[in-house]
């Protein structure tokens, strides 16, 4: 039987996003979690010498392989062989080769709810069976070590996002390993999402490599590095998972693009620029914390890291997408609507995205104050 997968709501939002700024509307893009700065300049640099220079056959570039086995080691102090990297167009190819080099159809892989909406979605179009664990904020809204532990029967694998999306939260490093532990134990294999990493706004987000080696990790320059369209990311397979994650490659997705490749590699030596976007995102967050309670939103998720700010709108609505609709429409700020990302709560949560310009950071709070305080009031009047 053909999967059925459900929207990615917040496109629908961007669409309308799209379509008023058409009509001359001022829209700021609050919904998507994409880097407002363009690739760091070395890499387009690089890009436009190896245009005229290479022919961009397939290719799996070794050097960029080895240098990021170098970042690994730099990074977290840990040394991977520059082979464990599939290089794959962006993170959900990855996870796409992750899934079904590891697993079978019907098999069960665990996921915290909320999280992100492909993590669903991709499981059911590759016939495994979503188990959702519901996390709410006692929990940082992220998976436990106890309650993979308690999931009768074990799952075939479970899927880690530290930091998550959508709500930024971070796995603390004695947790890592706690899941390590049950996974271990338990005979559970670990997918660890962590195209995040380098977005943290507390401590470092640590690998799950330090403590589980034979896990599999998917990550990409989409986020960090600011290269989103270029569509380059990776995979890090453990040795004896090589030639079968090689097979599935090859197969389902021969080669990334070659002349990512070569950008990307760029990339590694524009670090204090990208460090300069961290900056950036520290004060879009320490704005958006601070205007929060004014907007009435107090019940949020901790934002350690990814640029991301999840928010409670219980008080206010329980359709989150209507809510959505209408903030768009009122005031130009596009949101992403908590369905998306968990489809029991999320009615009543909303996603900030604050990847965006300090500036507009500003503007989106300056436009949303009156207008969540005339929510608040409508409320109020109609009780
Ligand atoms: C948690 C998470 N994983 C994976 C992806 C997919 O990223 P990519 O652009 O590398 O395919 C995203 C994109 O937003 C994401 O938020």
């Amino acid at each position: 039987m053909q999967a059925q997968l459900e929207p990615f709501h917040a496109v629908g939002i961007s669409r309308l996003a799209h379509a008023l700024k058409a009509q001359g509307r001022s829209i700021i893009h609050m919904e998507f979690g994409q880097p407002s700065t363009g690739a760091p300049k070395a890499a387009i640099a690089q890009a436009h010498q190896v245009l005229d220079a290479d022919n961009m056959g397939y290719w799996e570039s070794t050097p960029l392989k080895e240098r990021l086995a170098r970042f690994y080691d730099e990074r977290y102090g840990i040394k991977v062989d520059a082979n464990r990297f599939v290089m794959t167009c962006g993170a959900s190819p990855a996870l796409v080769l992750a899934l079904s080099s590891l697993f079978s159809p019907g098999d069960r892989i665990a996921l915290a709810r909320p999280g992100y909406v492909a993590y669903r979605n991709t499981l059911k179009a590759l016939h495994m069976e979503p188990v959702e664990i519901a996390c709410g904020a006692d929990v940082r809204y992220q998976l436990t070590a106890a309650a993979l532990a308690a999931l009768e029967p074990a799952p075939a694998g479970v899927i880690i996002a530290s930091p998550a999306n959508p709500t930024g939260t971070i796995i603390a490093a004695d947790e890592l390993e706690a899941i390590a532990g049950v996974c271990r134990a338990r005979g559970i294999r670990i997918i660890s999402d962590e195209i995040y990493h380098g977005l943290s706004y507390v401590e470092p987000a640590q690998t799950i490599l330090a403590y589980a080696p034979d896990a599999l990790v998917v990550s990409s320059f989409s986020k960090y590095f600011s290269m989103a369209g270029w569509r380059l990311g990776w995979l890090l397979v453990p040795a004896e998972h090589i030639d079968r994650a090689w097979a599935y490659c090859g197969n389902l997705f021969l080669t990334a693009p070659s002349l990512s490749q070569h950008a990307a590699l760029a990339a590694f030596d524009a670090l204090d620029e990208l460090e300069s976007h961290l900056t950036v995102y520290t004060e879009n967050r320490r704005l958006l914390l601070d205007a929060l309670p004014g907007l009435g939103l107090n019940a949020i998720a901790p934002p350690d890291g990814a640029f991301y700010l999840y928010a409670s709108i219980a008080h206010l609505t329980d359709d989150s997408l209507d809510f959505c609709k209408r903030l768009l429409n009122d005031t130009g700020v596009a949101t992403a609507p908590g369905i998306d990302f968990d489809p029991v709560e999320g009615k009543r949560f909303i996603r900030f995205s604050f990847a965006v310009s300090t500036p507009e950071i500003a503007e989106a709070i300056r436009r949303m104050q009156p207008w969540f305080a005339a929510q608040a009031g409508a409320l109020m009047a109609g009780q």
